[in-house]
């Protein structure tokens, strides 16, 4: 299993949130990623995600998330992220999870099932669902319930090894998943920064993801495919 937050986007060039330089420190949650945000003011919350989907159309996955992709070839792999980015699956990964939703999408205001694709930068007021009421980003949404929540614990459950990647587990539910790690089952955490993990026997590995990650792919493709 590979959980992944933003700092494995963020050497692609997309903001984390909570670092120096986060998009938190630009932007008030409450103004731009709240359910009452978008009735007080969709406009704001559409341009914020209108400028979030040029961004991740214009970026490209790096050695990070290739370094996920190329496990596939030894392993059963299963991505969980909490990113709304497409660049696990521009990577070449074929199972990812997006817990909080998907930039690239938009949603029916009145249906939440019904999800349509979004291949353009821009998401207007206007923009209809073929129920014909406003679309909306497909974002999971402060406040929101998190619907895949109980899918990933499931499949965290059954992991034989788990790599967390650029994420500062602040987040809940998404950061209490790694309870589900089986006991016996090694965690591995790659971040630059100090992250605090409630797990004993964390592996943490103090580097960037692009150059952690492609190091510890190596050597569990070298460890494990050895058996
Ligand atoms: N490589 C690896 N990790 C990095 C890098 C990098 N190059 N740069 C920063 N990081 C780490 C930071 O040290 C931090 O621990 O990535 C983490 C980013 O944390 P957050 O900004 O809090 O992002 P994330 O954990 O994904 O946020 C969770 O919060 O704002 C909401 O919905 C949003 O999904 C998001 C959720």
């Amino acid at each position: 299993m590979v959980f992944t937050g933003a700092g494995v986007s963020a050497e692609s060039g997309l903001r984390t949130f909570r670092d120096s330089d986060g998009l938190w420190e630009e932007y008030r949650i409450e103004e731009v990623a709240t359910p009452e945000a978008w009735h007080r003011d969709p406009a704001k919350v559409l341009r914020f995600y209108d400028l979030r989907r040029e961004q991740v159309l214009a970026a490209q996955p790096n050695a990070a998330h290739h370094a996920i992709a190329s496990l596939q070839a030894h392993f059963e792999v299963e991505v969980v992220t909490q990113n709304i980015d497409d660049l696990h699956e521009r990577a070449g990964t074929t199972r990812v999870l997006h817990l909080h939703g998907e930039v690239l999408k938009a949603r029916s205001t009145v249906d939440p099932t019904l999800v349509v694709p979004l291949n353009r930068p821009s998401l207007a007021l206007g923009d209809r669902c073929p129920l014909g009421s406003q679309l909306r980003p497909h974002i999971v949404w402060f406040g929101e319930e998190v619907p895949l929540i109980p899918e990933a614990a499931a499949l965290i459950a059954q992991a034989d090894h788990l790599i967390v990647v650029g994420t500062s587990l602040a987040v809940y539910p998404a950061a209490g998943l790694i309870h589900y790690l089986p006991r016996s089952a090694p965690m591995y955490l790659i971040d630059p920064n100090d992250v605090e993990v409630a797990r004993g026997g964390t592996h943490h590995i103090k580097e960037k993801a692009s150059v952690g990650m492609p190091a510890l792919a190596s050597s569990l493709i070298a460890q494990l495919s050895g058996r």
